[in-house]
């Protein structure tokens, strides 16, 4: 007797997809970034320059006839082995994992569990009730230039099914249910999902703007609701780059999230790894939440956690030469800047702060300023000596 295991529908939705990431902003990241992959023609070159994303967000669409979230890109389409791996595993099969035993798309196809975050973005598929499995997303997808759509209803209860997911569905570019794509043309992917979590364009650029690749050489083409999107701009308090080029940081006093400093991945620009949770691996004071900013290390994207926001320890081990540099880097260049940085900063507020105490204490003793006379002369506006200038 033989048994394949199969996937359940409430992992799928619970453990992940809704469990697994912090925020709505890094479920869409996933599916950024599959749309990202599947417009480089060798995986494992990565160019910023190709890939064009559209993500729509509508309060009545044709399609679901109530709001939804669109992300459609134009890259390959789901190819045959895509399909099989996208509808077939979950995880990334051992014969992959061999072929890219170097990591593939620079890391940004790795875990083999992204597309799951689709569900996590349906706010049905959050409710707690075991109702939730039967909410998913569609896909729409074409490999070809023109000519019929694949489309695929993708609901975890169907996970279940002992036979599998139909998956060879076609409509014509001109049907009911392919209309919204507007008779698109060349290949593409469109995954539609239902009741989104989010409610406006402004939110979804809340969401994903600091997840977005960080350097602007690395920006693909994004539009939210027709609008070109771009990532926040580089603090430059500190910004200091190694003899090599290879290690760069780019840092300034936190911003109002209070996000602390990250690593990024320096060929694709991705936030990987908060230095607020590397913590006790990195030296004072790049983990204090008064920071901000971001430092570029090469190889960091492969090494990142199912949750998208530290490094795994196979990278922070002692015997990895490639940590050991990133660490020489931070603890020779960057950590003593932005530790006068720190410093820098609690001066400035202790200044200001004591500058309003005497202010306060003045008016306190004194009396409010009597407001100066202002008498126009042939030099513009000018304010009258308090006493007259004599000998
Ligand atoms: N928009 C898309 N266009 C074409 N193929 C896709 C698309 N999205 C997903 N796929 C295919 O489905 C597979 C599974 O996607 P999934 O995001 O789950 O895993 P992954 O990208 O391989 O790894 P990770 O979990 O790190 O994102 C991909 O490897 C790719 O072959
Ligand atoms: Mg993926």
């Amino acid at each position: 007797m033989k048994i394949t295991m199969r996937a359940t529908a409430q992992m799928l939705v619970r453990n992940l997809a809704s469990d697994l990431y912090g925020h709505p902003g890094g479920c869409l990241l996933e599916l950024i970034k599959n749309g990202f992959v599947a417009h480089m023609p060798d995986p494992e070159c990565w160019d910023p320059r190709l890939p064009k994303l559209e993500i729509s967000l509508a309060r009545n669409h044709p399609f679901t006839e109530g709001p939804a979230l669109v992300v459609l890109d134009h890259g390959s389409g789901m190819t045959e082995p895509a399909l099989k791996r996208y509808f077939g595993w979950l995880g990334t099969p051992l014969e992959k994992l061999i072929e890219h035993s170097n990591g593939s798309s620079k890391g940004a196809s790795q875990k083999g569990i992204g597309r799951l975050a689709a569900l996590a973005l349906n706010e049905n598929c959050l409710k707690e009730d075991i109702g939730a499995i039967d909410h998913g997303y569609y896909l729409f997808s074409r490999t070809s230039r023109s000519g019929d759509i694949r489309y695929i209803r993708v609901m975890p209860c169907d996970f279940e099914l002992e036979d599998g997911i139909e998956v060879d569905n076609f409509v014509s570019p001109t049907s009911t249910e392919a209309r919204f794509l507007d008779n698109i043309q060349g290949s593409f992917t469109a995954i539609v999902i239902p009741t989104p979590v989010f409610d406006s364009a402004g939110e979804i650029y809340d969401a994903i703007k600091w997840l977005l690749p960080r350097e602007r050489d690395k920006m693909f083409s994004l539009t939210v609701n027709g609008k070109v999107v771009e990532p926040p701009v580089l603090a430059d308090d500190v910004n200091v780059t190694s003899l090599d080029g290879r290690y760069r940081a780019r840092l300034g006093i936190g911003n109002e999230e209070k996000d602390g400093i990250w690593l990024c991945d320096a060929e694709t620009g991705f936030r990987v790894a908060s230095c607020m949770k590397l913590g006790k691996f990195l030296p004072e004071p790049l983990d204090y939440p008064d920071l901000g900013g971001d430092i570029f290390a090469p190889g960091l994207l492969r090494y990142q956690n199912t949750a998208r926001d530290t490094l795994s320890k196979e990278f922070t081990r002692k015997g990895n030469k490639e940590w050991q540099k990133l660490l020489m880097f931070l603890v020779g260049d960057v950590a003593p800047k932005a530790m006068a940085l720190v410093q820098r900063d609690s001066l400035a507020t202790d200044v200001v702060k004591t500058i309003g105490e005497l202010v306060d204490m003045f008016h306190h003793r004194y009396g409010p300023p009597e407001p100066r006379e202002r008498v126009v002369g042939p030099g513009g506006i000018r304010t009258p000596p308090v006493s007259p200038p004599g000998p």
